[in-house]
């Protein structure tokens, strides 16, 4: 037998029923939208957790997976999201965030952002080297970092990413927040403290109906996760982040999400930049 007639074969083990099962699951507790097009994707990713867990079906593991009380719940999350990203992705939001900043309405208060869906960190450092290298190290200014996912939320935490992923950063820039891995670190680099010491990370579901928050916050990233929700999720997203905005803050988003016919809730600012109304 090839690989190919192989690999054909087990895909067939994921039946059309095992596939609901799982666009289900996952819809419901996470809002991920899997098309039918993410079949092939499904089947190798949550092949690795039937081996893992020594499950002989899908359908045997979909059963042990069932829902967000059991114990292989989270591994089930984890290996169903998406998590490219890199250090300042989509570079045209930092400046913008930087001259925010910079004339925000209430100076004397440290200033408050929320990174909505961190992957494994990128994101939230490149946004608290933006507030260092604009506000200076005595801002007090807090970055919130989550994710659903926890695995990437324990790389983002560690801080230590492959050298090559900061050579497209300029030199100064490089030098000033990361340092180089030397003997068995070398080509790996890490954030220099002072950028964690900014950042909290945790756990949110960003379609639970209930987020976690007390202070609503001055600027939200929320890049490159809605394209995952459909309609009826993402306009849920939508109205709880104008709740946890202050009047006059920003949400930021990714290149292909739009969100100009919610103009009761955010007002196009620039691009892909909107502001809250009201
Ligand atoms: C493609 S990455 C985008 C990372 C980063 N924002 C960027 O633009 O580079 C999407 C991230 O959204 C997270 N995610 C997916 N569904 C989520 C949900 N319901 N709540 C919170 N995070 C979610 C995934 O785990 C993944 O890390």
């Amino acid at each position: 037998m090839t690989e190919e007639t192989a690999f054909a074969l087990a895909e067939s083990k994921l039946t059309p029923a095992d596939f609901e099962r799982v666009r289900d699951l996952i819809y419901r507790h996470v809002g991920i939208n899997l098309p039918p097009s993410k079949r092939t994707m499904v089947f190798s990713r949550l092949s690795r957790r039937l081996r893992e867990t020594g499950h002989d079906s899908f359908s045997a593991y979909l059963d042990s997976v069932a829902g967000p009380h059991t114990a292989e719940w989270q591994q089930f999350v984890n290996a169903l999201t998406t998590n490219l990203t890199s250090f300042f992705r989509e570079a045209y939001h930092f400046p913008v965030l930087a001259e925010f900043l910079k004339h925000r309405p209430d100076p004397s208060r440290p200033p408050s952002i929320w990174c909505a869906a961190a992957s494994t960190g990128e994101e939230p450092y490149s946004l608290a080297i933006t507030v260092l290298d604009t506000l200076g190290a005595r801002s007090g200014a807090k970055i919130f970092a989550s994710d659903i996912d926890t695995n990437v939320l324990n790389t983002a935490r560690r801080g230590v990413y492959p050298a090559s992923s900061v050579d497209s950063l300029e030199p100064a820039v490089r030098n000033r927040h990361f340092m180089r891995g030397v003997r068995e670190n070398s080509g790996f680099v890490r954030v220099r403290p002072e950028l964690g010491a900014m950042i909290t990370f945790d756990q949110v579901n960003l379609s639970a109906d209930e987020w976690p928050f007390r202070e609503p916050f001055d600027a939200i990233f929320c890049r490159n996760v809605m394209i995952y929700f459909d309609a009826k999720v993402k306009a849920g997203v939508l109205e709880r982040m104008h709740r946890a905005l202050r009047p006059g803050g920003l949400l930021f988003v990714g290149h292909s999400e739009n969100f100009t016919d919610r103009r009761e809730l955010f007002a196009l600012q620039g691009k892909t930049v909107y502001r809250r109304v009201g």
